[in-house]
C-alpha cells in the first residue's frame, strides 16, 4: 500500500523492537527504505529483527539497553548512530505490564512498570530530541499507548497511569518542539495478539470475551499497526502532530455506548423488537 522508498530519508529507532509490535513496525520500516535501529533489553531477539530486515534487503542495527537507564539509552543510541547515521525518527514501543489488584501492588511493582513506560519514553524522547535539536534536522516521534490511556483500566493501574503520562508527553512536546520541526504523535491500539502482551494480560476465557466486544469481530494484526505507524512516520504525514490515532476495531467506543448491546443480537430480531416498541397510530 506504500511506495517502497516511502521512508528512505529516515533513520528510525524502535524501542522494544526485538519482538511483537515493535518487530512488526521495525521490519515494515526497513522494507520501506528506512535505516532501522532496534533497542531493547535482550540481545538475541534484537539480532533476529536485524537479520530479518537485512534478509529482506534493508539496513538495520541493534543495541541493548534498558529504557529505565538514561545513560544506557544514551550509549545505545550512540552505537546505533555510529552504524546507521543520525537518528531522525523514534518509535517508543517498549512497555511493561501485568495484571494485579491495585491493593496488592508493591511499591517496586508500580515503580517498575511506570519506569519502563513513562520514564523510559522520556529517556529516549529527550535523548533523541536533543540530538535533533542540536543538529537542526527536525524529526518524527511516535509513541504506542493504549485506549485506556484516557479511560484508565482496572487491574493494570501502573500501566494506565504511565500510558496517560505518555499521551500527555506527546501532546506537550507536539507544541513545545514544533519550532524545531519535531512531530510527536501516538497510536492507541486495542488488543493485538502478541506473546508479550497476551501471556501477561489474557487469562482464562477473557481473550474470547474480549474478541466479542470488538465491533469488527477480531483482534488487530501487527501488520495493520505497522501500516498506520509507517504512514504517521512518513513525510506524507508532515502536518500531523499531537494526534493520537485509535486502532482497535471500534472496541473502546462500543464499551461506552449505552445501546451497543443490541448489536449482540441478530439484526432482524432487533428490528422486530424496535418495530414492536413503536407506538401504534
Ligand atoms: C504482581 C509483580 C508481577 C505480577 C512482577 N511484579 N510481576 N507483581 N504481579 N504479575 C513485581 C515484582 O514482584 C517486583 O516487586 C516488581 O514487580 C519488579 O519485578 P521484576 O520481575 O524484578 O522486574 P523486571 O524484571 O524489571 O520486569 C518488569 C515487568 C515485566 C514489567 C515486571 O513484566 C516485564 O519485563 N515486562 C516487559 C514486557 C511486557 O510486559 N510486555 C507487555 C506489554 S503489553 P517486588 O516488590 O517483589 O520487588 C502492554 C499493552 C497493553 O502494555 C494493551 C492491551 C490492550
Amino acid at each position: 500500500m506504500f511506495q517502497t522508498d516511502l521512508l528512505s530519508s529516515q533513520t528510525i529507532l524502535v524501542t522494544g523492537g526485538g519482538s511483537g509490535l515493535g518487530r512488526a513496525m521495525a521490519e515494515r520500516f526497513g522494507a520501506l527504505g528506512a535505516r532501522v535501529g532496534v533497542l531493547g533489553r535482550r540481545v538475541e531477539p534484537l539480532e533476529e529483527t536485524v537479520a530479518a530486515i537485512r534478509a529482506a534487503g534493508g539496513t538495520a542495527a541493534c543495541a541493548s539497553a534498558d529504557v529505565r537507564d538514561p545513560h544506557g539509552v544514551h550509549l545505545a543510541i550512540d552505537a546505533i548512530e555510529a552504524e546507521l547515521g543520525p537518528v531522525n525518527g523514534l518509535v517508543n514501543n517498549a512497555a511493561g505490564n501485568f495484571l494485579s489488584a491495585a491493593e496488592d501492588l508493591s511499591p517496586n511493582a508500580f515503580d517498575s512498570v511506570v519506569r519502563i513506560v513513562l520514564h523510559g519514553t522520556f529517556h529516549t524522547t529527550q535523548d533523541v530530541g536533543k540530538r535533533m535539536i542540536e543538529r537542526g534536522t527536525g524529526g518524527t516521534m511516535l509513541s504506542i499507548v493504549t485506549t485506556y490511556a484516557w479511560m484508565g483500566s482496572a487491574f493494570v493501574l501502573p500501566s494506565a497511569c504511565a500510558k496517560a503520562g505518555v499521551l500527555a508527553m506527546t501532546r506537550s512536546l507536539a507544541v513545545e518542539w514544533a519550532c524545531y520541526g519535531i512531530r510527536n504523535n501516538a497510536i492507541a491500539p486495542g488488543p493485538f495478539p502478541t506473546e508479550g502482551a497476551f501471556s501477561r494480560l489474557m487469562a482464562g476465557d477473557i481473550e474470547e470475551q474480549a474478541k466479542k466486544q470488538i465491533p469488527l469481530g477480531r483482534f488487530g494484526e501487527p501488520g495493520e499497526l505497522a501500516n498506520l505507524a509507517a504512514y504517521m512516520m512518513s513525510p506524507g504525514a508532515a502536518y500531523m502532530t499531537g494526534e493520537c490515532v485509535v486502532l482497535d476495531g471500534g472496541e473502546w467506543l462500543r464499551a461506552g455506548q449505552e445501546f451497543s448491546r443490541y448489536t449482540e443480537y441478530p439484526r432482524e430480531a432487533v428490528k422486530q423488537v424496535f418495530g414492536a416498541m413503536r407506538p401504534r397510530k
